[in-house]
């Protein structure tokens, strides 16, 4: 997939048009306009990859115009650039998702290069993975075992996207495939099971990353956001009827057995058989594979953890049934993990692809940060003058 970039800068002084037309314009196609609302014009005509914007700017700001280009061109990313007054709404900005970057006034061509062209690889990258998504949806449509392949390595490469590491949601399959079989489920079962756990989050490619990989706790709004992910994961997966058990499954995997899970706060046996099976699965899988911003807690800790927790978070009886297939000191899985019903293999992702794009996250985090670490000092300094 080849992209050629091109990239509005907008700000009323004229003479920093001229010094960001020729920093960008050596690599990339660079429109400028001196307002906001030439610049919403340019965007009718054009189809850009970034906007770069001056915050302080007479009739329309920075933050107003890049509101308003959402209608037009929602998949562009926005970086505000800004001298160090306007603190608050700037962080609003940004947490709503629509600013990428803030770059502080007199920026430095170097580091704007650098923004820019990691701004560029997030917008390919979600540009990719909609090409993914859309082929994943095709392939279920089509679904015959042809296409199982097909479907495994587009949800590998998706998966691998939203949480760093390749194979989690084929690990998931193969565990709740094991707890399936303990638990005497028939051969049809056992294959919608293998589905469900590879397709099972799917829909968290609809969450905005700077909630998937938030490193604090998620607030009440981010919570419902990632909520919805099942859902959607259920949307993704569609209407076709021999998929039908296997999207209730995915539907229901964040059930809880005391009613305190998502979506729909089941309780006990009426989360479906197969969500208490995933739930297992998955939550012994994230804590038994590395991710690159922290270690796994290992076999051990994590059987404590899920029978600490069987009841009012899992099915005591599916923890059971993992542990005594992959044995209780976690033995049986020295030869590899359990195997796939399907016959089917696991995949590898480039790490390079995923590894660039935590990165890029982890320094706008760290940016927002230091804005809100700013703002601290600034209400001190304001408290202690009055
Ligand atoms: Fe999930």
């Amino acid at each position: 997939m080849e992209f050629h970039h091109k990239i509005l800068v907008v700000d009323d002084e004229p003479a920093n048009l001229r010094l960001l037309q020729r920093v960008l314009g050596q690599d990339y196609d660079v429109l400028s306009a001196g307002g906001g609302a030439e610049a919403l014009e340019l965007l009718k005509d054009n189809e850009v990859s970034l906007i770069i914007t001056d915050q302080r700017m007479p009739v329309m700001s920075g933050v107003q115009l890049l509101e308003h280009s959402l209608t037009i061109c929602p998949e562009a990313i926005k970086i505000l650039l800004t001298g160090y007054t306007d603190v608050q709404s700037l962080i609003d900005a940004i947490n709503s998702g629509h600013v990428y970057k803030y770059i502080p006034k007199p920026w430095d061509a170097d580091e704007l290069k650098l923004t820019v062209k990691r701004a560029l690889e997030t917008f390919e990258l979600k540009k990719r993975n909609e090409v993914l998504l859309n082929d994943l949806k095709q392939a279920l449509v089509q679904l015959e075992d042809l296409s199982m392949g097909t479907i495994t390595a587009l949800a590998d490469a998706l998966d691998a996207k939203c949480d760093y590491t390749s194979g989690h949601s084929l690990r998931v399959s193969r565990y709740a495939v094991a707890i399936g079989k303990v638990c005497e489920l028939n051969d049809a079962e056992l294959k919608d099971l293998e589905l469900a756990g590879i397709l099972h989050d799917v829909g968290k490619i609809g969450v905005p990353e700077s909630i998937l990989w938030k490193p604090a706790r998620l607030t009440p709004e981010e919570q419902a956001i990632m909520a919805q992910h099942p859902v959607r994961s259920a949307q993704i997966i569609g209407d076709i009827p021999i998929l039908s058990r296997a999207k209730l499954w995915v539907m229901h995997h964040h059930e809880y057995m005391d009613g305190s899970g998502y979506p729909h706060r089941l309780i006990g046996e009426k989360i479906p058989v197969g969500s208490r099976i995933l739930l297992v699965a998955d939550a012994y899988d994230a804590m038994t594979s590395d991710r690159p911003y922290r270690k796994a807690i290992g076999h051990e800790k994590a059987v404590v953890e899920l029978r600490k927790n069987a009841g009012t978070q899992f099915d005591g009886k599916m923890v059971e049934a993992l542990l005594s297939t992959v044995g209780e000191g976690g033995d049986n899985l020295k030869g590899g993990i359990p195997e796939s019903f399907l016959g089917l293999k696991l995949n590898a992702i480039d790490p390079l692809q995923i590894g660039r794009q935590y990165q890029a996250e982890s320094e706008r985090l760290s940016r927002l940060a230091e804005l809100e670490k700013r703002q601290e000092i600034a209400a001190a300094e304001e408290g202690t003058k009055s």
